[in-house]
């Protein structure tokens, strides 16, 4: 697939362009490329040795890390999901996940794990981020919410080498280059069906 040449100040028509051409994907190529992003991403270092890693509900065609979960190589692990928060505004924690377990949707109709009990960024050892868009460098675009800039903002101060921070997509989901904003929190490695970026 060709990257996009596309003016990257228009982050919303890019978004629109991204969104479509990942929700145009067959279910066939679908299931494919979540089995293949599982075993590249288990594969990678900083997945090898995390114990608590984040994962998310896919929506609009995002690539499927729930693979992961039954990876041979990732048991024992801790698996969370991102939720809500209200205080700070618009920010995620993260929810124990547990295959099988009930989830509610949240406001925004994503699926959430029920129990109270959540968890900061600084105690995952991984996030994976879902993307909308990417390029090379490891500059993400999301979906607009800016949810993941605000949680993670803390990396903007300092070096903390935790948690990692991998965007993970289809590889048709890449740019040649995006713009990023002051706020945008960049990635450590991407991570495709086809290619790990670091
Ligand atoms: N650290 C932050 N503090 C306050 N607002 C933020 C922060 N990070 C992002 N935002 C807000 O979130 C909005 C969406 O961010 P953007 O990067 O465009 O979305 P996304 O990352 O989802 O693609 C921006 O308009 C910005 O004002
Ligand atoms: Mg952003």
């Amino acid at each position: 697939m060709l990257p996009l040449i596309l003016p990257s100040s228009d982050r919303q028509s890019l978004r629109r362009t991204l969104r479509a051409r990942r929700r145009a994907l067959s279910v066939f190529a679908r299931k494919k490329a979540a089995r293949e992003l599982a075993h590249r991403l288990a594969a990678l270092p900083a997945l090898k040795t995390a114990q608590h890693i984040a994962l998310y509900w896919p929506v609009d065609g995002e690539i499927d890390t729930r693979t992961l979960l039954r990876h041979a190589r990732m048991t024992r692990r801790k698996f969370y999901l991102p939720v809500l928060r209200k205080f700070p505004a618009n920010t995620l924690a993260f929810a124990r996940w547990h295959a099988g377990r009930a989830l509610h949707p949240n406001r925004l109709g994503i699926p959430e794990p029920a129990g109270r009990v959540t968890f900061s960024a600084r105690h995952m050892d991984v996030i994976l981020l879902p993307l909308t868009g990417f390029d090379a460098r490891g500059n993400r675009l999301g979906m607009g919410g800016g949810f993941y800039d605000r949680t993670l903002a803390f990396r903007k101060h300092g070096h903390a080498h935790k948690p990692v921070l991998i965007g993970v997509a289809h590889a048709c989901q890449q740019v040649d280059r995006l713009e990023s904003a002051v706020w945008d929190i960049p990635l450590n490695q991407v991570a495709t069906d086809k290619h790990v970026f670091r």
